[in-house]
């Protein structure tokens, strides 16, 4: 994965502090306050969580912080919106992973 070395607006790459998070246990480098998504995006991460009822891998949709498709685990608080979470040095990040038990059983009311 590459990135925009030298962008109009958001200004030159290597002006940005460099941070080292985890996501899911792995070290991922990423640049401070940029948005967790962006930095795992770089890294070639893809899957944010997975979807709850059927497991299939959810990641960026929107990536303006309206459908939640990109729920992580922020420093042990759920629900985090990774498109919109800057990260910092340090910080924990784990996947979303399907719930123990179904939120809903769709195919029950659907034969
Ligand atoms: S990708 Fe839609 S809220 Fe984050």
């Amino acid at each position: 994965m590459t990135r925009i070395e030298n962008h109009p607006i958001l200004g030159k790459l290597g002006s940005k502090k460099a941070v080292t998070f985890t996501f899911d246990n792995q070290a991922i480098r990423g640049f401070e306050n940029e948005p967790i998504a962006a930095a795992l995006l770089a890294n070639g991460i893809r899957t944010l969580r997975n979807h709850e009822e059927t497991a299939k891998p959810r990641g960026i949709y929107c990536n303006i912080g309206h459908c939640f498709e990109c729920r992580v685990t922020v420093n042990g608080i759920q629900g985090k919106r990774a498109c919109l979470t800057p990260i910092k040095e340090g910080m924990v990040v784990q996947s979303g992973k399907q719930l123990a038990s179904p939120v809903r059983d769709w195919s029950a009311n659907h034969v």
